[in-house]
């Protein structure tokens, strides 16, 4: 069975199928996704706040993005993988944007790449895209510009910044992106943006008339402790559940009733205890 393609993902908007997509940073996780159907993977620098601890996605390098890649690759036999590119890995030039998204495609084996902004990166989204690499856009709240925003806060919130948000849109569009990220942006602008556009438009935090949402692993399953972003629904209480199963691990190994015969080896044939003592 062949991978997703990104003309997939375009079909499935013009016949109006919704579709969801998730981040993955892992083998096990990809694993689970891809056999559950999930049809797009992102392996988001999300990882550096969920799986490092990092308190933004500014620390993760191209190395630590494409190390996470290729796990999620190696899990994978249908979903198509989306790799985020870190921060600085595609200001500083196009060529160096090029340069690097080559990296995660060739070395990583992704079949897409991820970038952040609107107009400023129109360019690398042109040279990308004439180079053969898939480029998914991300507008709305770009994480990497957590300082630039002051914090993770919803964006589009004035007037000004609406239209400027749904030019960008049109302008990525344009530039050949095969789909945008709206994060954390008011419902009914989201609307406009995915009415507006003939790619499709994926939202975290942007309300339910998007073409797709994407939510991240942790989020959903509620993995890490403490409350969720007011975008995220836990579908899974998978964290009570961990620290339920390794209490229950850690109580039957103080009482001795882990491991028992069922996990433990015998003696070769025809020694005996007697032969060991
Ligand atoms: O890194 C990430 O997980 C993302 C999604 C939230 C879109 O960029
Ligand atoms: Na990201």
């Amino acid at each position: 069975d062949a991978r997703v393609t990104i003309a997939d993902l375009k079909a499935m908007k013009a016949r109006g199928e919704r579709f969801a997509m998730l981040t993955a940073y892992d083998y096990a996780t990809a694993r689970l996704l891809d056999e559950a159907g999930i049809p797009a993977l992102l392996v988001g620098d999300s990882f550096g706040m969920v799986v490092l601890g990092y308190d933004t996605t500014l620390p993760v390098t191209l190395d630590d993005m494409l190390h996470h890649v290729k796990a999620v690759v190696r899990g994978t036999k249908r979903a198509l993988v989306v790799a985020d590119m870190p921060f600085l890995t595609y200001q500083v030039s196009v060529e160096e944007a090029l340069r690097n998204a080559g990296k995660l495609i060739q070395e990583g084996g992704a079949q897409a790449v991820k970038v952040e902004g609107g107009a400023d990166v129109v360019p690398t989204v042109r040279r990308l895209t004439s180079a053969g690499i898939p480029v998914m856009g991300h507008l709305g709240l770009t994480p990497q510009s957590v300082h630039q925003f002051g914090g993770f806060k919803v964006q589009a919130r004035t007037l000004e910044a609406i239209e400027q948000l749904i030019a960008d849109a049109k302008t990525l569009a344009e530039a050949g992106a095969f789909a945008v990220v709206l994060e954390c942006i008011p419902a009914p602008v989201a609307k406009v943006v995915t009415k507006s556009l003939s790619i499709p438009t994926i939202g975290i935090g942007a309300g339910p008339d998007c073409d797709a949402q994407v939510q991240v692993i942790h989020d959903l399953l509620h993995l890490i402790p403490g409350p969720l972003p007011k975008h995220a629904k836990a579908y899974a209480n998978v964290g009570e559940m961990i620290q339920q199963a390794v209490a229950q691990y850690a109580a039957d190994v103080a009482s001795g009733t882990f491991p028992t015969e069922q996990e433990s080896f015998r003696l070769p044939k025809g020694v005996t205890p007697d032969d060991v003592a």
